[in-house]
């Protein structure tokens, strides 16, 4: 190893790309002041939140750069780039206060840098290039304001597009129970005066206890009743109708339908008839026929409830409005209530969905409410990449450290020159009012720098797999 001198010349200071067009006398200005200095492997070179004193380049070695989310450390990059710069990079900007560390550099490896001190460099890099650095300033306001207004934006459009869905969703169910209550209150009243009526003739009491039974055994029947195709089922109302009719039994067309799609056959009816006194064959076939109406308009009652509670489920599910801080999660459990809350919008645009999750898939670490922003972000796009209808397909796997999360799609792809631009704020492809080019952007920084994941695309035409990879122990943990 060579002895490393304490300062760079101006031509060693040429070589690093952030000064290879000042001119002589500036290249002079900074190595006089700057210095050279060496860290060790394993520690840091300055912490994130103390007063940002120096700025740094580096000039050998390999360093990891850190931010502190919500008290774990995460690594955002790693690097050993000669010429790469950290510290107090905004020391040129005006201010109160003296600025602070916006982050951590770790050494990884043993790393040399070049370091001049911030309050000295800053004032004289506004002296070199005013212009450029009101421009800058003017950059930095305008950009950090917009990029607020448009994420609070982007949030709530997504919450409406979710709320858009899920009340039609739940209007569905509540209107169909709201039906089946009504047409089952006007069903159990005129019951209520057929049996009256049987009640009062007299029919031989047998006769009244083997229709009950019958009508427990269509019940059983109708549960196991198989869906007949269309034809079918026509051909059996036929069969049913001419029975009827045949029988003098009342509204036979009104009645065939009813015991068709109850699975009832003529061998039923002909058993209901050697049960009944020929006067009383109509009213017991109806009463037979209310009992199999009522069961069904209860049935589509539970139906529609439960789907209205599943909903409600998944909405809380997905908001996760008992639980925001960072806990051990089942992965699937948001991927799936994210599929319901959007499943209106996957069934409108002709999207088959494919579910492929691993039932063994480990817990991890991670923040639920903002998981679910990235799965919406992301299956958001995969539906609007398939507007001619696709398949969309969501599978978990569990992989040597981290478990991936993949969400695919059948699309059109994306192009690779656009791979990596698809993740910079404001990068959309949609029209103007459509998109806003910050669900990627927030979905990254959410796995990578809240989570200590992974996000990438991997994409040719008709498959398309935005994959999302999170690590299994807490990143922060044990450093
Ligand atoms: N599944 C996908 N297939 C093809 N292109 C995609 C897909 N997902 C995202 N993109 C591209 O990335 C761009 C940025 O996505 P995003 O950050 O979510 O913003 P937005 O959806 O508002 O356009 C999209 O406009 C689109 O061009
Ligand atoms: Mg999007």
């Amino acid at each position: 190893m060579t002895a490393t001198p304490d300062t760079l010349g101006p031509e060693d200071l040429r070589t690093l790309f952030l000064f290879e067009s000042l001119d002589p006398g500036q290249l002079d200005w900074l190595s006089a002041r700057g210095r050279t200095e060496s860290r060790a492997a394993g520690t840091n070179v300055f912490t994130e939140g103390e007063e940002a004193t120096c700025f740094f380049v580096l000039l050998s070695g390999t360093i990891s750069m850190r931010r502190r989310v919500e008290g774990t450390e995460v690594e955002i990059s790693r690097t050993s780039q000669r010429g790469v710069y950290s510290g107090a990079t905004q020391a040129f900007m005006p201010s109160e206060e003296r600025s602070r560390y916006l982050n951590s550099v770790l050494a990884v490896t043993d790393a040399e840098f070049w370091v001049i001190d911030a309050d000295e460099y800053g004032r004289e890099i506004r002296t070199w290039f005013p212009m450029a650095m009101h421009m800058l300033e003017g950059l930095t306001i305008g950009m950090r304001s917009s990029q607020l207004i448009v994420g609070q934006r982007e949030r709530l459009l997504s919450l409406g597009r979710l709320s858009a869905g899920l009340t039609h969703e739940l209007n569905n169910p509540a209107a169909a129970a709201v039906r089946a209550t009504a047409a089952l209150r006007e069903r159990v009243s005129r019951m209520r005066r057929k049996l009256a009526h049987l009640a009062s003739s007299s029919v031989d009491p047998q006769a009244l206890v083997a229709l009950t039974d019958l009508q427990e055994s269509a019940v059983e029947q109708m549960v196991k009743a198989e869906k007949l195709s269309p034809m079918a089922v026509s051909d059996a109302e036929d069969a049913l109708s001419d029975w009827l009719d045949d029988h003098a039994v009342a509204g036979a067309w009104d009645l065939a339908p009813t015991l068709v799609a109850a699975g009832v056959n003529v061998d039923l009816l002909d058993e209901i008839s050697d049960t009944m006194p020929p006067d009383l064959l109509s009213d017991g076939i109806h009463w037979v026929a209310y009992a199999l109406d009522t069961e069904q308009l209860m049935n589509e009652i539970e139906d529609s409830t439960t789907r209205i509670s599943t909903l409600v489920g998944a909405a809380k599910q997905y908001s996760q409005l008992d639980r925001a801080t960072a806990q051990d999660v089942d992965l699937r459990d948001g991927l799936v209530s994210t599929l319901v809350m959007l499943g209106h919008k996957i069934k409108e645009a002709g999207v088959v969905l494919v579910k492929d999750l691993d039932p063994d898939l480990p817990r991890v670490p991670a923040y639920p409410a903002e998981l679910n922003q990235v799965w919406t972000n992301l299956i958001d796009n995969a539906i609007g990449a398939m507007p001619g209808g696709g398949t969309l397909t969501v599978r978990t796997t569990r992989e040597e450290s981290c478990v991936l999360v993949e969400i695919g799609d059948t699309g059109a792809g994306v192009p690779q020159q656009l791979q990596t631009k698809i993740f910079e704020p404001f990068f959309t492809t949609k029209p103007v009012g459509e998109g806003t080019g910050l669900g990627l952007d927030i979905s990254y920084r959410v796995i990578t720098q809240r989570h200590g994941g992974d996000l990438r695309v991997v994409s040719e035409p008709g498959d398309t797999r935005f994959q999302v990879r999170l690590p299994l122990t807490d990143p922060g943990a044990g450093r």
